[in-house]
């Protein structure tokens, strides 16, 4: 478990200014949240929640219909929803919907640009979710799902709170072809990983999610749920090989030879047996879900 020093949180703070000025998470979303987490909530609670508004219970509504989950079935109520899509589902799509409007576009602000950077971050939580089925975790596939698409939160905090600096820190990166945590330590002295973890704690977010952004550059460094912080670590790299969306990181790397292989290897023998190059094709196919996803859920 990453703990933040004094020292950094005050560095954070000197960048990014009061911490009480990061966006809030909607009420409804943690309380989803929570009680999807519990095993004696029931369909008809987390729905009277939702539909105190009305605008989430829509976009839930939309989204449950479209071709990324490809039902059969039209689904036309909340009850329906968390009932087909299951309660934990249903709680990850509040989840991200809250987290695209807590951070809406900036216009003019167009270095980082933001619409690419949600489909990496979409898209890592989609391949996040497709492997570790394929691994045989399909109880984890919501968790790593938010996990890879909070995991860079960070840097779209740093985009909107130390915009000037970000955006010299995203241009040197891109310039040197080096990635942008390396940038940020030398510069600031943290990464985009300790900010998204203040972000996390802010939000009370459980501790799985804060490793998966907090490590998601160390995996072997998490103490609490470290298959779902190399799951998304291994769905980022995915998403950078591919040039799924822009996450602003370029570097290199060989993929069975990074940190997160050997560690899932670890816990997952199985994967020694998926064929890298057809995986990709499969996962490639998904892309167009994860874009039809963003738009909805952004839109
Ligand atoms: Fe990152
Ligand atoms: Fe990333």
């Amino acid at each position: 478990m990453r703990e933040l020093s004094g020292e950094i949180r005050e560095k954070i703070i000197e960048i990014i200014g009061d911490l009480d000025s990061l966006p809030t998470l909607p009420h409804v979303a943690a309380q989803v949240m929570e009680l999807s987490m519990s095993s004696k909530s029931s369909v008809r609670e987390i729905a009277k929640i939702l539909e105190t508004d009305p605008a989430l219970t829509s976009k839930v509504l939309k989204v449950a219909n479209s071709a990324f989950y490809g039902l059969k079935q039209q689904v036309n109520s909340l009850e329906l929803a968390l009932v087909v899509l299951g309660m934990g589902e249903v709680s990850h799509l509040v989840m991200s919907i809250s987290v695209f409007s807590a951070f809406p576009d900036i216009p003019g602000k167009k270095t980082f640009n933001r619409e690419q950077f949600w489909v990496h971050s979409a898209g890592c939580g989609h391949f996040a979710r497709v492997i570790a089925r394929r691994l045989g975790e399909p109880a984890l596939s919501g968790e790593v799902f938010v996990g890879g698409l909070l995991h860079d939160i960070g840097k779209v905090v740093l985009d909107e709170k130390a915009h000037d600096v970000f955006t010299d820190i995203f241009t040197q990166a891109q310039e040197e072809d080096r990635a942008i945590y390396e940038v940020e330590k030398e510069r600031l002295g943290f990464t985009h990983e300790e900010v998204g973890l203040v972000l996390a704690q802010k939000w009370n977010l459980p501790l799985s999610l804060q490793e998966a952004i907090s490590l998601h550059h160390h995996p072997e460094d998490a103490e609490k749920a470290q298959f779902t912080v190399a799951v998304v670590r291994m769905a980022d790299l995915f998403c950078k090989a591919n040039e799924i969306g822009y996450g602003g990181d370029t570097k290199g790397f060989v993929f069975t030879e990074d940190v997160s292989w050997a560690l899932v290897q670890k816990i997952k023998p199985e994967i020694a047996s998926i064929d890298i190059e057809k995986f990709t094709f499969e996962l490639n196919d998904e892309i167009k879900k994860v874009r039809d996803f963003i738009n909805i859920a952004r839109g």
